[in-house]
């Protein structure tokens, strides 16, 4: 039994052609994953296998798969490119979850929990290392649709951090946070399936709209999750992200109901005082579930959603067009 099948959202695919092609495509990224984290440093071996072994989704890869069905080809460059993404991906986690201090990553102990925060740096660093050595051999436009997409997910991480700019829309700022941090490298998952499948360049536009829109609905939901998800089909501590008091939508949309309402002002009193204390999160959990702020965040999610199917109408009618639809409405339905 393969550790990571294919995407639940996709495994609904009709075309049984198309399904089987997607399966066969993702064994052999899992296998070239595990070689491309070949180490013979004896921390490192270990270390950058960690997330690896641990599962995950692999959407980016199945993206890349999915959109190279648009072509005719079955490159081996197309493997390569999915092994790119995931291996970005997954150094972007490491990453995250120390600047997050998440203590739990795909049902396990988050790297820095484990051997701290150094190790789980440089870790991360690993692998983009190793996702630039494959990409290398891809050529200049996968290279330079690489280090671009690698660019917005630092800054995107980046202004995450520092918040919007004085003057500047906080809702604007986030949403353009998230295009940058998980819609950069979904989006370039999608156009890297065009790119080495010899299909139409001009498909490439589409697909890029598609992944953009796809990576914000599938960030939205996130938030929610960090809100609504059971630990043990998410694979994640809910609340993490209240903890670290990263301005998901929901807290940002309470926010704007604490200048009317003041139950929502004194959620937001609670928050701004750091949940520390387990029970004190507990609550405060609670109350987001029913909050109308968390529905609207939702809401948006949905709408991104929505944005995302339309950039297909540019693609031609059939399996790969239908599979991508589907996979935008399981994107809001997800639980993990
Ligand atoms: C987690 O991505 C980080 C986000 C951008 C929300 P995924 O939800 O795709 O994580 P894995 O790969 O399945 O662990
Ligand atoms: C992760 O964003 C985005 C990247 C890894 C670039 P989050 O911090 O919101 O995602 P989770 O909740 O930790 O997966
Ligand atoms: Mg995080
Ligand atoms: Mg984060």
């Amino acid at each position: 039994m393969p550790k990571t099948s294919l995407p639940k959202q996709l495994r609904k695919v009709a075309d049984k052609d198309l399904l089987a092609k997607l399966e066969s495509g993702l064994e052999l990224v899992e296998q070239q994953l595990i070689e491309a984290v070949k180490h013979t440093d004896p921390i490192a071996k270990v270390t950058t296998r960690h997330l690896i072994d641990a599962g995950g989704k692999r959407i980016r890869p199945t993206l890349v798969l999915l959109c190279a069905q648009l072509g005719e080809s079955t490159q081996e460059k197309v493997i390569q490119a999915a092994v790119v993404v995931e291996l970005t991906h997954i150094g972007t986690l490491y990453h995250d979850d120390v600047m997050d201090n998440a203590p739990k990553r795909r049902g396990v102990d988050s790297a820095h929990e484990i051997w701290g925060n150094n190790v789980a740096i440089l870790t991360g660093d690993l692998l983009f290392a190793r996702a630039s050595q494959i990409v290398s051999k891809l050529g200049e436009k996968a290279l330079t649709l690489q280090a671009d997409t690698f660019e917005r997910l630092c800054l995107g991480q980046l202004n995450e951090t520092v918040g919007p700019a004085e003057g500047q829309d906080v809702i604007d700022h986030y949403l353009s946070v998230l295009s940058d941090k998980t819609g950069s490298l979904i989006s370039a998952s999608a156009e890297l399936g065009v790119l080495f499948s010899g299909a139409d360049e001009s498909l490439r536009e589409p697909v890029r709209k598609y992944g953009e829109a796809i990576g914000v609905a599938f960030q939205l939901i996130d938030d929610v999750l960090d809100i609504y998800s059971d630990g043990q089909v998410s694979g994640k501590t809910p609340g993490t992200d209240l903890r670290a008091q990263v301005p998901t939508l929901p807290v940002l949309y309470l926010r704007q109901d604490a200048k009317s309402d003041s139950e929502s002002a004194k959620l937001v009193e609670i928050i701004d005082a750091g949940l520390d204390d387990d029970v004190q999160l507990t609550k405060v959990i609670e109350q987001m579930r029913k909050h109308p702020a968390t529905e609207r965040a939702f809401q948006e999610a949905k709408r991104w959603a929505d944005q995302a199917i339309a950039a297909l109408v540019d693609l031609p009618a059939g399996p790969v067009r239908e599979a991508l639809t589907n996979f935008a409405d399981a994107v809001i339905e997800r639980q993990n």
